[in-house]
């Protein structure tokens, strides 16, 4: 049953797969930036910033001779910025050694983990090691009709144990994407498509009628609530911006608008919005002020809409300027990226 799984599989990945930028060709470098990139980010999100990026830092030379506030500043609006903290860093240290040819090495490098290293090392090095994200374990529980609880690690690793024996180690790179993308555009999570489905014949949990219930999570920890006061300053067409310490857990580096200190009476908002990230539900007000607060003058600087686009900016910072300005209150042609989930 292995051989014509595999080519059904395949041969349906051959004929529909998605024309992706990083499915052009399978160099180590545009491979590896592609996979960190899709780290926690759709698909969607990823193409504009992939082909930005790449546009600007061609090779991994390119990237290394790079300074680390020009690489955050195109991965701005991407979010989970320790990646391209990360990406770079690495990037120099390819630049003596030569680029990675093995999975441990793929492995042994900051925010990597086994996922993201079966997926380069399949991709870019035809290297048979199977990737198993979340899409990949909801298309394994329903083949195999497997009601495990997903969250723990041990199911995951017998379910990455079935994955290793049901990818094709002709061309791990291509199965392996194959499996991603039947579980990105088929085997969905609410409504499968089970009749569009190439191996649809060899799912047991098709024939249990149970590909509904599977998998089998733990429900997730809610989200909570966090308040979040921003103050917005204008001079003119630049606005009033902070930078985050060194010591901050999250984004350091990154510029934002500075938060309200004390309570503000009887000042209407310009701006609502929620943002989330991971479990923190961020509801963000934004209030306008006539100078910047006085705790952070010294702090700050002020922006213009083309030194904001050169600029590591918070995408929460990001989304406020672009509510407020397609409320044509302020500013002229502040941009912000695309939506992408969790950052
Ligand atoms: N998600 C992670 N890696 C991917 C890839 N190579 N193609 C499509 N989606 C992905």
């Amino acid at each position: 049953m292995i051989g014509p799984f595999r080519r059904a599989l395949l041969a349906w990945y051959d004929a529909s797969r998605r024309d992706l930028p990083w499915r052009r060709n399978n160099d180590f470098y545009p491979v590896w930036l592609s996979e960190i990139m899709l780290q926690q980010t759709r698909v969607e999100a990823v193409i504009p910033y992939f082909d930005r990026f790449l546009a600007r830092f061609p090779n991994t030379a390119a990237l290394a001779d790079a300074a680390e506030s020009e690489v955050l500043a195109l991965w701005s609006g991407l979010g989970y910025y320790s990646r391209a903290r990360n990406l770079h860093r690495a990037a120099r240290s390819f630049t003596e050694r030569g680029d990675p040819s093995r999975y441990d090495e793929i492995l042994a490098l900051a925010g990597i983990g086994p996922y993201t290293a079966a997926a380069i090392a399949s991709i870019a090095l035809g290297l048979p090691h199977a990737a198993v994200d979340g899409n990949v374990l909801r298309v394994i529980s329903r083949l195999k009709n497997d009601a495990s609880e997903i969250s723990q690690a041990a199911i995951r690793a017998r379910f990455t144990k079935e994955a290793q024996s049901l990818l094709d180690p002709r061309r791990p790179g291509d199965f392996n994407q194959a499996m991603m993308e039947l579980g990105a555009t088929v085997c969905l999570p609410r409504n499968p498509r089970c009749g569009e489905c190439p191996v649809q014949r060899f799912c047991e949990g098709r024939a249990a009628g149970r590909e509904r219930e599977l998998p089998v999570k733990r429900r997730k920890d809610q989200a909570r609530d966090i308040p979040l006061d921003l103050l917005l300053t204008t001079r003119g067409n630049e606005v009033f911006l902070i930078r985050r310490g060194a010591q901050e857990r999250r984004l350091a580096g990154f510029w934002e608008l500075p938060q309200k200190q004390g309570p503000i009476r009887g000042v209407k908002p310009l701006a609502k919005f929620t943002h989330r990230i991971v479990n923190d539900r961020f509801r963000v007000t934004v209030y306008a002020a006539s100078s910047p607060p006085p705790t952070f003058r010294e702090a700050g600087e002020w922006f213009s809409p083309e030194r904001i686009t050169q600029t590591p900016v918070t995408t929460i910072t990001r989304k406020a300027l672009t509510l407020i300005e397609r409320s044509g209150r302020v500013l002229g042609k502040l941009r912000t990226p695309p939506k992408r989930s969790g950052q």
